[in-house]
């Protein structure tokens, strides 16, 4: 598949690389960069991203970088993304990609009613809410307007940002403030293509823990039931989803595009 968005020189920087959709991503936007692009993933685990980066194309420059993103400063961000860029300027790139792909569920056993710790709601918002945006912004600094890199932004969202989940109150909420703070970056930034992405039900520890982890019993046995009618998602079905959206361009900049969603019109 050709992708004119990923082609050409092309710094990407994916979160959440070390695994399920974010690992895909980071594999499958590869095949598709120019030589001399740059890649940096970021996640926690170490060995887990550096088996990611060994499975990239040799024509790159990989970078891996482990943080907690949900303590990690906008300077610390600004160094790692600097660090990967090396000698080269932003504008010696042909595309700037920014893929905000790591998340977390957080408790997914408590209702709405029990969420009663200002603490946990804080780490909760820390991870999934405001370092996205810190992140964005610190990308945006670096290959600005005046750069002429053509960007993309991916975020991945989910249908539980516009569609309430009993038990899920934390990952609800992140998630719809997410997708909106995207959606107000994508109306200021009109040269910025953005793209809210919902991938489906797909295959990863996420779904795993919504089966065996629900506190509300008739959701738990959706996603049991989801799983056992074989409806569950390979990463690699949704992330071919995702670049056949990208490929088409049949968004609005700032839309939440799920994976289900008929693409054939602009609204
Ligand atoms: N799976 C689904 O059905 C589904 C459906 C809709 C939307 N999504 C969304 O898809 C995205 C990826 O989820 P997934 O299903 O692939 O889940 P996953 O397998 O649990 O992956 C989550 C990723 O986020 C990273 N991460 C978590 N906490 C982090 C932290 N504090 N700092 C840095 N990185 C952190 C993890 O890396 P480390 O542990 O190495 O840090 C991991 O790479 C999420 O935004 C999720 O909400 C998933």
């Amino acid at each position: 598949m050709s992708v004119p968005l990923l082609s050409g020189k092309v710094f990407l920087l994916v979160t959440g690389a070390s695994q399920g959709i974010g690992k895909q991503i980071t594999e499958s936007f590869a095949t598709l960069l120019g030589n001399g692009s740059v890649v940096l993933l970021i996640a926690r685990n170490k060995n887990a991203l550096k088996e990611t980066a060994q499975k990239l194309p040799k024509s790159l420059s990989v970078h891996t970088a482990s943080m907690d993103l949900s303590v990690a400063t906008a300077d610390e961000l600004k160094d790692v993304v600097c660090k990967a860029l090396g000698s080269e300027s932003a504008t010696q790139f042909e595309k700037a990609v920014i893929v905000h792909n790591a998340g977390s569920l957080g408790d997914v056993s408590k209702p709405a009613n029990d969420m009663k710790d200002f603490e946990i709601w804080r780490n909760y918002y820390n991870l999934n809410v405001f370092s996205p945006a810190i992140l964005n912004g610190v990308f945006m600094e670096l290959f600005n307007k005046e750069t002429k890199v053509t960007r993309l932004v991916v975020n991945i969202t989910s249908l539980c940002g516009i569609q309430p989940c009993k038990s899920l109150a934390y990952y609800c909420t992140g998630k719809a403030a997410r997708e909106m703070f995207f959606k107000v970056f994508a109306i200021e930034n009109p040269q910025v293509n953005v793209l809210n992405y919902s991938p489906g039900p797909v295959e990863t520890d996420m779904q795993e823990v919504l089966r065996n982890n629900l506190g509300d019993a008739d959701g738990k046995k959706t996603f049991n039931d989801i799983k056992a009618s074989g409806s569950v998602l390979t990463t690699e079905q949704t992330i071919n989803r995702l670049m056949e959206i990208l490929k088409l361009q049949n968004y609005k900049s700032g839309d939440h595009v799920d994976y289900y969603d008929k693409q054939d019109l602009k609204q």
